[in-house]
């Protein structure tokens, strides 16, 4: 009995902790660039944040894949400003019809995890027309644990064929407000 107690004492002042500590994070974009470098193979509509108040800015992407790509990688970058911005954590290339039936690596794992339920691109290859993220927006429950506060960039070049047709570049702060 008096074990339960304390167990169950134990388990609210952690979920009170938890609750406290994400309300106390900030986390958001605070810039999106999008560049094609083929646009007789990818045309970019729009890249390009919302804000919808103080602590939620969401980003919305529109693009079409003009023909179908059946050979799509992903070399994903990110930095940490300090100076301009350094590589931090991972540099990655990344099969991306492998990594869509398979999840393979564990980064890609919690990139897609933040934007799968904004997107339309979560099937098998080939991709071709529309490829859409709308109102995603960036939740501190979503990572698996805490980052150090500063300032991101996660930088996202797409290959069709093994050559590079568009890049993602996708800026967000990381703050613990205490
Ligand atoms: C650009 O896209 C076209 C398809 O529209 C493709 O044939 C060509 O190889 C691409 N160029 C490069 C450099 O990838
Ligand atoms: C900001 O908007 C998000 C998404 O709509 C919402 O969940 C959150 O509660 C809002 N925060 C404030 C401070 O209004
Ligand atoms: C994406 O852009 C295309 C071309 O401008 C447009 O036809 C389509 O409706 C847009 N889709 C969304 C969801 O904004
Ligand atoms: C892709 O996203 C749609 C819309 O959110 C969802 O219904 C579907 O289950 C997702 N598919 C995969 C493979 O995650």
């Amino acid at each position: 009995m008096r074990s339960t107690i304390i167990f169950f004492g134990v388990l609210f002042l952690w979920i009170a902790f938890r609750l406290s500590y994400n309300e106390a994070i900030v986390f958001k974009f605070t810039n999106a660039i999008c560049e094609s470098y083929n646009e007789s193979w990818f045309v970019i509509h729009k890249c390009r944040l919302k804000a919808v108040n103080r602590t939620v800015n969401t980003m919305n992407l529109n693009g079409t894949v003009l023909h179908p790509a059946y050979r799509i990688g992903v070399q994903l970058q990110m930095f940490k400003r300090a100076n301009g911005y350094k590589p931090w954590l991972f540099n990655i290339h990344l099969d991306v019809c492998r990594f869509v039936k398979s999840q393979y690596n564990p980064f890609a794992k919690v990139v897609f995890g933040l934007f799968k339920e904004f997107t339309n691109f979560n099937h098998s290859c080939p991709y071709v027309g529309h490829q859409i993220v709308e109102g995603f927006y960036l939740r501190p429950k979503s990572l698996p644990h805490a980052i150090p506060s500063g300032d991101y960039l996660l930088s996202m070049t797409w290959h069709f064929d093994k050559r590079p047709q568009f890049i993602t570049k996708i800026y967000f702060v990381y703050m613990e407000d205490l």
